[in-house]
């Protein structure tokens, strides 16, 4: 699968470490920044994976910041982008059994490295349920087109 990657600086050193779990794990990633732990605003970053999953440049898109929280109010801004918070493993499987999300954002200053990887797996590996599920995710994007 092709995955677009982004973070700031505070989530830079976990984005390192997923970068190189999804490459061993036979993925294409798309890395798109930050490069360093330099100080940098995290909307841009939200904003260059969001149009990368939109564009169809990627399947999903990965985002880590400090806490997670500046990048999934980025991301969701986007129709079209079901941007998923996660800090264990039941809420990254829900996210695509039943929201069908297409991003999973991280706080890399809340969770630790192997609970990250593994939600990572989760998130890559479970499919949409469908059924009732899409048309409530349907309803999200009627709601974005309606303003
Ligand atoms: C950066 O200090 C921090 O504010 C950012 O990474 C993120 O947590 C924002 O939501």
């Amino acid at each position: 699968m092709k995955i677009a990657l982004g973070a700031d600086h505070a989530g830079f050193e976990l984005k390192e470490k997923i970068k190189k779990f999804l490459q061993e794990a036979g993925h294409e990633v798309l890395d798109l920044g930050c490069h360093s732990t330099d100080s940098v605003d995290y909307p841009v970053y939200g904003a260059k994976v969001a149009k990368a999953v939109l564009q169809g440049e990627a399947e999903r898109g990965i985002l880590v910041c400090g806490t997670g929280l500046g990048m999934s109010m980025v991301a969701n801004r986007f129709p079209g982008i079901r941007a998923a918070l996660c800090h264990e493993l039941f809420t990254a499987r829900m996210s695509r059994l039943h929201n069908d999300a297409n991003v999973l954002v991280l706080g890399g200053r809340v969770i630790g490295d192997v609970l990250a990887l593994e939600m990572v797996k989760v998130f890559l590996e479970t499919p949409f349920e469908g059924g009732r599920h899409l048309r409530r995710v349907n309803q999200i994007d009627e709601l974005s087109e309606r303003g």
